[in-house]
């Protein structure tokens, strides 16, 4: 069938179009089109080739998928070999690489081009008249596998270079990986169709680029950056790996939108440590940074040494996982009772820090890992996250290891263990506040920093306090002396003044902040914070029914419980009251229609002078202005009340020569907790 000269033209067009949102997307990360307009010229250019066979091209984009599945991959042999990288694990062996550099090169300073190190494997393309002929894995740098057929599934990889100016032949390297979403989805439609999960993006990334069917690699969400050439023929190419990636780009292949020129040693590591920080935020994995010589000149006078070049250096991240011996399994007791597994490990470096615990969170994971006192495990720290054990080395168990078996009785009060929750994995210990390991949490908890931020009540102090019979509960705290704390071990004289000074500042707060200090049963900061901005005040927490507490949003009915049935605890009840009487103190909105004449400090007038530590003056002016009193700046007859802070003005004098009364500051804050805004 001839073609008419309109659908020759039309196709001509769409290929165009597709290839320049794919270099939108890919390249610039700026698409101009939605996924759905995208579809659509695909499928218009599907329908006219598969009415027009005679249209079809190797390169067009509807070509990506459609090849048969393999029975094995074919060898391909680089030209030029594909090198590996030396390592640096610190910021010596980069200072050292960069001394060998100028050195050999006579140079004073080196300039360097710095990259993210992928973490998925490297890839070679090969163009030739700007139409890709194929794709082969790196394998052993000398032989690979000739994998174009999934190559081309790779949207991110033109098919045909951009622009017309291309070399005759070129090799392109870089590394093909797997976005973090992208391996998500993946592992959870492993799971779904029963098959087996990946371990990581990398090793995800590997199996799907060695299917021998198209088809599979073109489901797996595969992408590519280019950061390299091999062979070229024929053309003049960029003399430094800066413009290289330009022209890589200008061609449409993805290179690192990170990739960024250095000089000298201090960017390199510089560029490190902002890395180390936006890593997190990356969608992809990377697992160092690439060093290299920015003049590809240089570069060939460097040469390589055995495998790797000496112009290059991979400076490695700390490993995320390591493998290390569970000494012992011990439970832990938190603050709601919840007991805790957890695994003593021998210390190991992993992810930038010594580990010496992991959580095993409860009974169904240790049973789930089937992990034994003994055991060679593999640990995990990723980031900020709490180390976790991934998985135990089997082939290592040695024939002592011993099973853990979990206590009946909670190992700090003996009081019998219960266990709830689906299938009873939560265990928790029966023994409420009669547990000191519950009362030390619920206290840790309290004097928070985002609880009531009490500074310098540590772990230890508490400990200590509640040994030593001095706290049964929070209230006690704020009977504490500061002879009493100067008792305790390791704290001197000073800082237990501090500490009171901080008990009493931390008197001040906040109706969410003291909801969440309370530590009600899976009531968190944000939940705190809805339940004081609904009700405005405690006493309207206290009487709400669990249908009402339900009406807001996040809070279901186990939370509802919760909070309904904490507050129907006499003992809690009394803890409340006695914080108030102590001075707990915080302002209530919504509170119900007073006069203001009935206010406790109407028609008083009250002046302030100094500086207060636990706020600014402006605080204490409105705090005094709620409980009703006139606040002026200057001391006269009328004034009732001066409140002197420290290093007090002329005010303070004043207000002595006419004999007016003085408070201050704990004489000010015992005022505002005595007259507290119901
Ligand atoms: S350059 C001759 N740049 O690291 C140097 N490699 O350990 C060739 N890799 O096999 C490699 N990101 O798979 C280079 N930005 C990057 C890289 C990178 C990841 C991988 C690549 C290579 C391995 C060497």
């Amino acid at each position: 069938m001839t073609v008419p000269a309109r659908a020759r033209q039309r196709a001509a067009d769409l290929r165009e179009q597709i290839n320049q949102h794919n270099y939108r997307y890919y390249v610039l990360d700026d698409p101009v089109i939605s996924d759905a307009e995208y579809d659509r010229l695909l499928r218009e250019l599907q329908e006219l080739e598969s009415k027009y066979p005679a249209l079809i091209t190797a390169d067009s984009p509807t070509q990506r998928v459609g090849a048969q599945p393999l029975s094995s991959f074919a060898e391909v042999k680089h030209k030029v070999p594909m090198l590996s990288l030396s390592n640096a694990f610190d910021e010596n062996e980069v200072i050292a690489f960069d001394r060998r550099i100028r050195e050999r090169a006579e140079l004073g300073v080196v300039e360097y081009v710095a990259e993210p190190k992928m973490d998925g494997l490297a890839v070679s393309l090969s163009y030739e008249h700007g139409v890709l002929v194929r794709g082969a894995t790196r394998g052993d740098g000398t032989t690979g596998e000739d994998v174009t057929q999934n190559i081309k599934t790779i949207r991110s990889i033109p098919l045909r270079l951009l622009g017309n100016r291309h070399p005759r032949s070129i090799e392109v390297r870089g590394e093909v990986f797997m976005t973090h979403t992208g391996f998500l989805a993946l592992n959870e439609r492993q799971r779904n169709a029963g098959l087996k999960e990946f371990v990581n993006p990398r090793n995800a990334a590997a199996g799907s680029l060695r299917q021998l069917d198209p088809k599979l690699t073109a489901e797996r969400p595969l992408q590519m950056f280019c950061y390299a050439a091999g062979e070229v023929e024929n053309a003049r190419m960029p003399e430094t790996q800066h413009e290289l990636l330009r022209q890589l780009r200008a061609w449409g292949l993805a290179a690192s939108p990170l990739a960024a020129l250095v000089k000298g040693v201090d960017q390199c590591l510089a560029y490190y440590r902002d890395l180390v920080e936006s890593r997190k935020s990356l969608s992809y994995p990377i697992d160092g940074v690439v060093y290299k010589v920015n003049s590809l000149r240089l570069q060939r006078t460097l040469g390589a040494v055995s495998r790797a070049p000496r112009w290059a250096l991979a400076h490695k991240f700390p490993a995320e996982e390591e493998t290390t011996i569970v000494n012992a399994i011990e439970v832990q007791v938190g603050r709601t009772g919840a007991i805790t597994p957890v695994a003593r490990l021998e210390p190991v470096f992993v992810g930038g820090v010594t580990v010496s615990n992991a959580t095993l969170h409860n009974r169904a994971e240790i049973e789930r890992l089937d992990v034994k006192i003994g055991d060679t495990v593999v640990v995990r720290r990723a980031g900020d996250v709490i180390p976790e054990i991934v998985k135990v080395v089997k082939s290592r168990r040695p024939r002592t290891a011993k099973r853990f078996r979990f206590p009946d009785r909670c190992p700090v009060c003996r009081s019998e263990i219960v266990y709830e929750g689906g299938e009873g994995i939560i265990a928790r210990c029966s023994g409420g506040l009669y547990c000191s390991a519950q009362r030390k949490e619920m206290l840790k908890h309290f004097a928070s920093r985002r609880a009531m931020d009490i500074d310098g009540l540590g772990d230890k102090i508490i400990d200590q306090l509640v040994e030593a019979g001095m706290v049964e509960d929070a209230g006690d705290l704020y009977a504490l002396t500061a002879a009493q704390l100067a008792s305790l071990d390791r704290l001197a004289e000073k800082s237990a003044r501090n500490l009171i000074n901080a008990l009493e500042r931390s008197k001040w707060t906040t109706l969410s902040r003291f909801l969440f200090a309370l530590g009600i049963s899976q009531v968190g900061e944000t939940t705190a914070r809805q339940l004081a901005h609904h009700y405005g005040s405690l006493r309207a927490v206290m009487d709400a029914t669990e249908d009402e507490l339900q009406s807001l949003t996040d809070i279901g009915p186990i939370v509802a419980a919760n909070i309904h049935m904490f507050f129907r605890q006499p003992h809690n009840e009394q803890v409340i009251d006695k914080l108030r009487q102590r001075g707990v103190v915080w302002p209530e909105t919504k509170q119900s229609k007073q006069d203001p004449s009935s206010l406790p400090l109407s028609g008083k007038t009250m002046v302030l002078t100094g500086t207060l530590s636990a706020m600014t003056r402006d605080e204490a002016k409105t705090k005094l202005q709620r409980l009703g009193a006139k606040v002026t700046g200057s001391v006269s007859r009328k004034t009732d009340y001066v409140i002197v802070g420290a290093d007090p003005g002329s005010k303070a004098s004043k207000a002595e020569q006419l004999g007016i009364e003085m408070l201050d500051e704990a004489q000010f804050i015992q005022l505002l907790a005595e007259h507290r805004v119901k």
